[in-house]
């Protein structure tokens, strides 16, 4: 449902954005495509190549130049202000929002009205990944590219996304939320370029049919009362890491990018081939590590085999197992388990492991929402 939305058209010609492009970047929402990792913790602290998804919008904010962040927070608040801090971990200076309820991205840019003030921004969504981050179109929009601007990329299942229609000469003409019908294979990516008129927009949006006051009704309003929204079609790698398959393929990116560091100790009886980060305190006995691969801090692998695009975070045990395509948590413990693991997404201090006990057979002890995949 699109809400009708008035307001006025503007009159005059927008001053050059000279003014610093504030940052707002979405960390609230539920993650339930994520259970039951997120029944307990926020989806944008879950870790690609072992680092929170979350720091890679605020490194690319800092990158481009954007350094004063306002952080949309929803349940899981505490955790995001303990994991970030004052946000100097990302080259940030970071202000704490807190959401009330998870009303939609529109509703966010509502509740950072007062905190964004007349500062034109660009809003990222804490969740979503981009392999070469957003420094040209930060560029482009402070430049005074168009009174809005959004990324689009083609996807082959846009109605999982919001989706655009471009005119002849690239202006955006119509934005639907997860169409039914395909009216398009461009999928609004989430990171959002706005001035301060879109406050007069989100003033008066009605909640969609799911509930929440959408961003793309807001975009579609500041259209619809004749404002210039351009749109770059890119052909960046980009991952909305909102379910288990996601957060393997932006692991996969960002592993391919790190290179070889040993930081660790390795024995002889080790063999590490390609692009493996070992980090400091890790150690790794007699075992293969093939790249690109990260084994985080205070690890240990005994006689283990950990393959391609594979992250094991910090202090995790592996010994006796074989595991490749997948992130193991910080303290995820593995242990004499033969068949092979791959594709997994294992959970902080998850145990998973071989029993002497009789009767022989899998015994279980997993969170709602948990999925076993039994060979
Ligand atoms: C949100 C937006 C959608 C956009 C997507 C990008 O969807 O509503 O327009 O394409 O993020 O990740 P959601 O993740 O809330 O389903």
């Amino acid at each position: 449902m699109t809400s009708l939305v008035r307001v006025p058209a503007p009159i005059l010609p927008r001053e050059p954005r000279v003014r610093a492009l504030k940052g707002l970047v979405l960390a609230g929402g539920k993650g339930s495509r994520l259970r039951p990792l997120t029944a307990t913790g926020a989806k944008q602290l879950v870790p690609v190549a072992n680092k929170p998804v979350l720091f890679y919008a605020l490194e690319q904010l800092a990158a481009a130049g954007v350094t004063e962040v306002g952080i949309i927070t929803g349940d899981t608040g505490p955790q995001v202000e303990a994991a970030v801090g004052d946000g100097s971990v990302c080259g940030v200076r970071v202000t704490f929002l807190p959401q009330p309820a998870p009303l939609g991205l529109a509703h966010a840019i509502v509740t950072a009205r007062d905190w964004l003030g007349a500062a034109p921004f660009c809003m990222v969504l804490g969740d979503n990944f981009l392999k070469r981050g957003i420094g040209p179109f930060v560029d482009g929009f402070a430049a005074g590219e168009g009174d809005a601007q959004i990324l689009l990329k083609r996807v082959p299942n846009p109605s999982a996304f919001g989706v655009a229609v471009l005119d002849p000469d690239g202006r955006v003409r119509r934005l639907v939320e997860k169409p039914a019908e395909p009216i398009s294979d461009l999928a609004v990516v989430g990171v959002y370029f706005f001035g301060p008129e879109i406050h007069a927009v989100t003033a008066t949006l009605a909640p969609s049919a799911r509930g929440e006051l959408e961003v793309t009704d807001a975009i579609q309003g500041l259209i619809d009362a004749g404002y210039d929204v351009r749109a770059t079609v890119i052909d960046d790698d980009w991952v909305d890491t909102g379910k288990k398959d996601d957060m393997l393929e932006a692991n996969r990116l960002v592993l391919g990018t790190l290179g070889r560091r040993i930081g660790g100790e390795v024995d002889a009886g080790s063999t590490i081939v390609g692009e493996v980060m070992v980090e400091a305190g890790a150690r790794i006995t007699g075992s293969t590590v093939r790249g690109p691969a990260i084994i985080g801090a205070g690890a240990r692998l005994a006689d283990a085999y950990v393959g391609p695009f594979t992250a094991i975070g910090a202090n995790c045990r592996l010994s006796g197992c074989e595991i490749e395509h997948s992130i193991v948590l910080e303290g995820g413990v593995i242990r004499a388990v033969e068949t092979r693991i791959t594709d997994s997404l294992i959970g902080r201090d998850v145990v998973v492991e071989r029993s002497p006990l009789k009767p022989k057979a899998i015994r279980l002890m997993l969170g709602d929402h948990s999925v076993v995949d039994i060979a």
